[in-house]
């Protein structure tokens, strides 16, 4: 089973067809300064959650809707080059977006100033979220069962590789970077606490306008209703979409894959994760 036609391999990962990369031949040219802000993620992990949080808590345009600028322009992606605009030439700080793994990364992260935050998600409940974009997206290519796509994402045959090695690699290195390890979990059950923890560690002071602000703009019914925040008019125009009814924010919530998975696809899921994510110190909500 080839990984889908969409997926260019660079260096042992798998990138999307759109990846920029004279970007990442020359990655450790690029440059990269002390107030840089990077979020980490594998796919489906609550990346664009983390965009969203990211552009409340430093631009007040975006948090007063005075402005209408995508979330996706104000944290954009950093391998994926299909923005309209010149990311180097922003003002700083520059933030930006990426799914790299660990060993891609730019020498200029491990100055140990740069910012990184890596957001993780129960993998059960990121392949199930995965199986429902790939069969929206038209960049991607479909699978027709889950059975099949669990196969493809347990062979690390997707964009992003393997799950494993994505959070492993990250974790493993952590004192390269300056790196704060968020769970997407912890961010549903504790939001409150999880925003004073993304901003104490940005180094910015929120009132408590502010973080009721970014609360109630970062909410997955908010967002989902917001055209800066929800990306359906920029996969219409970048991507296309299969079918009228997907979109990002789906269902935005803790577990779903008990609903998508049979008993025995979870279990034969919870022995290949218990062999993998042995001895691993981070620890995952499932429900
Ligand atoms: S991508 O394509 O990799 O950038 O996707 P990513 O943003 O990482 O993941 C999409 C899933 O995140 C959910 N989401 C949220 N959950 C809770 N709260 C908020 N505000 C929120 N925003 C996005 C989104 O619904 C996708 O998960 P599923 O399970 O498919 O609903």
């Amino acid at each position: 089973d080839n990984p889908s036609t969409n997926v260019v391999n660079f260096k042992g990962f798998n990138f999307e067809s759109t990846l920029d990369m004279e970007l990442l031949e020359n990655v450790d040219n690029f440059e990269i300064r002390d107030d840089d802000v990077f979020i980490i993620t594998y796919p489906k992990s609550g990346t664009i959650w983390a965009q969203q949080i990211l552009s409340l808590i430093y631009f007040e345009g975006h948090r007063n809707r005075m402005e209408n600028l995508k979330t996706a322009y104000r944290v954009p992606f950093f391998e994926y080059r299909n923005h309209p605009m010149d990311i180097e030439n922003r003002p700083s700080p520059h933030l930006f977006t990426s799914h790299i793994p660990y060993y891609l990364a730019p020498k200029g992260l491990k100055n140990k100033k740069t910012k990184i935050i890596y957001v993780y998600r129960n993998p059960k409940d990121v392949l199930v979220s995965y199986f429902y974009f790939t069969n929206w997206i038209m960049t991607f290519e479909p699978t027709d069962t889950m059975e099949h796509f669990m196969e493809k994402f347990l062979d690390g045959k997707v964009v992003g590789s393997l799950w494993f090695d994505h959070i492993r690699g990250w974790y493993e290195h952590k004192h390269d970077f300056n790196i704060l390890f968020m769970m997407y979990e912890d961010m549903k059950k504790n939001f409150r606490s999880s925003v004073l923890k993304i901003s104490r560690f940005l180094e910015k002071e929120l009132s408590e306008e502010v973080v009721d602000a970014v609360m109630n703009q970062a909410t997955f019914e908010n967002m989902k209703s917001i055209p800066q925040a929800n990306y359906t008019n920029i996969i219409e125009n970048q991507c296309g979409m299969r079918h009228q009814e997907g979109q990002i924010m789906r269902k935005g919530t803790i577990g779903d894959w008990k609903h998508h998975l049979t008993v025995e696809q979870s279990e034969r899921f919870d022995k290949i994760f218990q062999r993998k994510m042995k001895d691993f110190p981070l620890k995952f909500i499932w429900d």
